[in-house]
């Protein structure tokens, strides 16, 4: 049976009685099967497992869609019990923001304004902010987020480590449809000719993820975006370094389809050659 609780004071009671390790899973609501496989996991590896529910308006910028974000609330309880979820806290705006817009917020560095950051400005801060105090309220051992927001999940990490938080972060491989596109909450807002369109993005990736050289690589993904409203293709070192050349990357995209911005990306391996004739852009 999972228990709900919605203020500070209901989650510090329910967090002290919890016994053994801890495992949270903080998520916005709109459950699929990503969030399942994080759960699943989270309930493998962890005693007590908490999912934090809140969609968060200070990761939204003023264009984005936080009025139109779903909201899921029973069908996503119906998901944490089918989990095995002990608790699931889902606090107000008011309750997680007690003084309203926050003063201070953590800064994510560069890495926060590339990439994503630098589309959706302000989006990384936000997050950080709502984890930072998500990891400080419920004091997990582990943390678990996908790989699908893998910028997300390298800043989280790289936060965890720089401000000395505690937990460890766990990244779990992005789940897919049968026909490669990637879950995401926001898949329901496509039309089905849409979400033949959005298909372009995991073939993109594969086919840039077949080859073994960054010009290649990217050329490659880029033939498979031909029409696409493309926000970037990116090809990082795994850390997201720039300029990789060997050893494992990452090669991300992001683009535009309709009204409905998606994002997703794939490990690649650079063998460090430089491009033979055919192989290049
Ligand atoms: O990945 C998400 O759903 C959100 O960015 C997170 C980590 C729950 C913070 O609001």
């Amino acid at each position: 049976m999972t228990a709900v609780v919605r203020t500070r004071e209901e989650l510090a009671r329910a967090r002290a009685a919890a016994h053994g390790s801890v495992a949270v899973v903080m998520t916005m609501g709109a459950l699929h099967e990503g969030h399942a496989t994080l759960l699943r996991e989270a309930r493998k590896q962890a005693d007590f497992v908490l999912a934090t529910i809140f969609v968060n308006p200070l990761q939204f910028g003023p264009n984005e869609d936080l009025a139109r974000y779903p909201r899921t609330f029973d069908a996503d309880l119906a998901v944490c019990e089918a989990e095995g979820v002990d608790l699931v806290f889902a606090p107000t705006p008011e309750v997680m923001y007690p003084h309203g817009q926050p003063e201070v917020t953590v800064h994510p560095g560069a890495l926060g304004e590339v990439l994503e950051g630098a589309v959706r400005p302000g989006h990384f801060a936000g997050v950080l902010t709502v984890v930072g105090k998500l990891l400080r309220l419920t004091r997990p051992d582990l943390a678990f987020f996908g790989e699908k927001d893998y910028q997300q999940l390298t800043l989280i990490t790289l936060m965890v480590r720089d401000l000395e938080l505690g937990a460890e972060i766990v990244g779990v491989p992005t789940v897919r449809e049968a026909d490669g596109l990637a879950l995401s909450s926001r898949n329901r807002y496509l039309s089905g000719a849409e979400r033949e369109t959005a298909l372009s993005l995991s073939r993109a990736l594969r086919a840039g993820a077949a080859r073994r050289e960054p010009a290649a690589v990217l050329a490659a993904a880029r033939a498979e975006l031909a029409g696409l409203d493309v926000d970037y293709l990116a090809l990082r070192g795994a850390d997201l370094s720039e300029d990789p050349v060997s050893g494992e990357a990452r090669l991300l995209v992001a683009a535009r389809v309709g009204t409905t911005r998606l994002i997703d990306n794939l490990p690649v391996h650079l063998d460090g050659a430089t491009a033979t004739e055919g192989e290049s852009a």
